[in-house]
């Protein structure tokens, strides 16, 4: 990472005459843009022809942007393969679970697993990087764009293939595999391997264990063109850092820890979901993910909006004054050491021409325009925040594989999101002013003083011994319903539930009792969705439903504590049992401040630090740090305090 903040945008150039490009980059130098995203979509104007290479235009760009002293994420421009590609090589091209293959005209229109694909993929990419390879504009690659956005799986015959061949080098035998998946069910019992297809369309319920193997087959391929196009690239230039955009928070059908480990920076791309109440809590969700991923090193933030996306759904959102700014600085208190967006310059054509930019279509005497270059300035002068951390004292522990699991269509109840709970749970801890990470569960949790666990209906062996270990040497956990219950191949831990934890939680529930409605607690809360029939086993009960029966619990276990809730509590009862949990555990917030107003600090292991104050309320509000002085943020406003 460099010492200044990275500020700026995908730039397409491509998209327009060369008379804009000048002024582009005048636009830029205004805004004090030092960083934009070349090439991402650019395949068919490098190759127009399948083997014959243009660079003309890229030459310029690249010149013009070194001129300017702007420095590039370098783009490989396999994201989005040109007409002949599929042209040429149908079967190449992507498949859906119903036998359709998807056709060329949009973007991402290939098959993961086809060797095609990956050839022509390489082929380009070794063109720019050899091209590229010594420009004094490169400064990062930009691999691919988002993988899996689109096609995240495919069920054609090449990736059933593949997918065969991944179980192969995953199960000893094809014995081990009917065991693992439970085949015995249903007839299902397998006595070729090459009887076993991708989980297309069936009558009815697909085998879980198929479902849960294809979704991480489905990953690992992807993260495999990634490394294919990395390793390619370290060969020809081994100094230049290597990223892709991830879509940590959002889209859960890429492993981001596995991905994020293949990478020198972990970049990721975050929208606001408008239909969201408190879309800044989500952001927040986003970024302290982002940052997790990377073991706490700064991340960079490779794309978010500078007002409404473009997106099918009832209405797009602009957004307001000022929320730019807040957006901006909330990704930065979390970490990020680069901000930037989707996109450079508002396109005139194409399917996202209405999604917002950084030179909007109305030009530059615009509320966008001046907040871009207001934001500008002011990260500028924020470049001693670039390479600090977040502390965090606290993880929540999210898995790939168990929310795919739980995603199997037979469930107690569909209402049991995992994804939701986690980030209700993140959004606790925001409302109480504490940082958290995300952890994932066979991760290393030895920093952290509590591990909350929203809901983790699926956890390996040595991830369940992970989170003992945790407690045992005086951590405090708190786990939620419907955790710790199935192995990692989906099949029940037997004995009572949750077969993971029922010694550390000092607790066996014998039947879920799914909701229709909420439930009153002794305590006055009220839980809602689920509720169990759980005994106590030796831990102390702390509230009960009705019936007498445990609906929160708290187990001594080694030097620590181990909470269980047998429901999801409603908001106000789950922050009072979240305030319980930080207050055992001596987690606090980063500084005093009324409801609504943001606080996070970054720091340099030198002890130089900055206190971020963001408030998202319409009222003045007064944040009192630790050790200083109260000070006043203004409604919508935000202040960074340096220390
Ligand atoms: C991202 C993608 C960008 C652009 C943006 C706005 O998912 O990487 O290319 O499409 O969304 O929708
Ligand atoms: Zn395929």
């Amino acid at each position: 990472m460099p010492d200044a903040i990275a500020y700026g945008g995908d730039w397409s150039p491509e998209q327009w005459p060369e008379e804009t490009w000048e002024q582009d980059v005048a636009l830029m130098r205004e805004a004090g843009v030092n960083r934009v995203s070349v090439g991402i979509f650019s395949w068919s104007l490098i190759e127009p022809m399948e083997g014959v290479f243009e660079f003309g235009w890229l030459d310029r760009v690249m010149d013009l942007l070194a001129a300017n002293g702007v420095k590039a994420n370098l783009a490989t421009p396999t994201a989005a393969p040109p007409p002949w590609f599929g042209d040429t090589y149908p079967e190449a091209l992507p498949v859906d679970a119903d036998g359709r293959r998807l056709y060329h005209g949009s973007r991402q229109g290939f098959c993961p697993s086809s060797p095609i694909y990956r050839e022509k993929a390489l082929r380009v990419a070794e063109q720019v990087a050899t091209r590229y390879r010594d420009h004094p504009a490169l400064a990062l690659w930009h691999v691919h764009n988002e993988y899996g956005c689109h096609n995240a799986r495919c069920y054609c015959d090449t990736s059933a293939a593949a997918f065969r061949a991944w179980l192969r080098s995953h199960y000893s035998s094809l014995d081990a595999l009917n065991e693992a998946w439970g085949t015995a069910f249903w007839s299902q019992r397998y006595s070729e391997w090459a009887q076993i297809l991708p989980p297309r369309a069936t009558p009815t319920f697909p085998n879980p264990g198929q479902q849960l193997d294809y979704r991480r087959f489905s990953s690992d391929a992807l993260i495999e063109l990634y490394t294919a196009e990395r390793d390619l690239l370290k060969k020809i230039t081994p100094d230049v850092p290597a990223t892709t955009n991830l879509m940590a928070g959002a889209h859960w059908d890429m492993d981001c820890w596995a991905f994020a480990a293949e990478m020198d920076v972990v970049s990721t791309d975050h929208y606001l979901i408008g239909a969201r109440a408190e879309p800044h809590i989500d952001l927040a969700f986003a970024a302290d993910y982002a940052r997790s991923l990377g073991g706490g090193r700064p991340w960079l933030l490779m794309e978010h909006s500078t007002s409404a996306v473009n997106w099918q759904q009832p209405r797009n959102l602009a957004k307001k004054p000022g929320e730019l700014r807040r957006n901006s600085l909330s990704h930065l208190a979390r970490g990020a050491d680069g901000i930037m967006f989707f996109q450079w310059r508002a396109s005139r054509a194409g399917a996202e021409k209405w999604h917002s930019a950084m030179v909007p279509h109305a030009g530059t005497n615009t509320k966008i325009w001046r907040e871009v270059r207001a934001l500008g300035a002011e990260l500028a002068g924020l470049e001693g925040v670039a390479g600090s951390t977040v502390e965090a004292g606290v993880a929540i522990l999210v898995d790939h594989s168990s929310v795919w699991a739980q995603d199997h269509p037979a469930q107690p109840s569909t209402e049991m999101d995992p994804v939701e709970e986690a980030k209700r749970w993140h959004a606790a801890l925001w409302r109480a002013g504490v940082t958290c990470d995300l952890a994932h569960p066979e991760g290393d949790l030895t920093g952290y003083r509590l591990v909350l666990v929203p809901a983790l209906y699926l956890v390996s062996d040595a991830g369940a011994a992970n989170l003992v270990r945790f407690v045992e040497r005086g951590g405090v956990a708190l786990v939620g319903p419907y955790s710790g219950i199935v192995d990692e191949h989906d099949r029940v831990r037997l004995g009572g539930y949750p077969g993971a934890w029922r010694d550390l939680l000092g607790v066996t529930v014998e039947e879920f009792f799914p909701l229709d409605g909420p439930i009153r607690l002794a305590s006055g809360w009220s839980g809602s969705v689920w509720s169990e029939v759980a005994q106590a086993t030796g831990a102390k009960v702390l509230d009960t439903y009705a019936t007498g029966e445990p609906a929160w619990t708290r187990n001594e276990w080694g030097e620590g504590y181990a909470h269980y809730l047998t429901t999801r509590l409603d908001d106000d009862g789950l922050a009072e049992v979240i305030a319980a949990v930080t207050a055992e555990a001596g987690v606090g917030p980063a500084a005093d401040a009324p409801a609504g107003v943001e606080v996070v600090r970054r720091s340099h292991p030198d002890g130089r630090s900055y206190l971020f104050a963001i408030n998202h309320t319409g009222e003045d509000a007064v944040v009192t740090p630790p050790a200083g002085e109260p000070v006043t943020v203004v409604a919508g406003d935000v202040r960074i305090i340096p220390a």
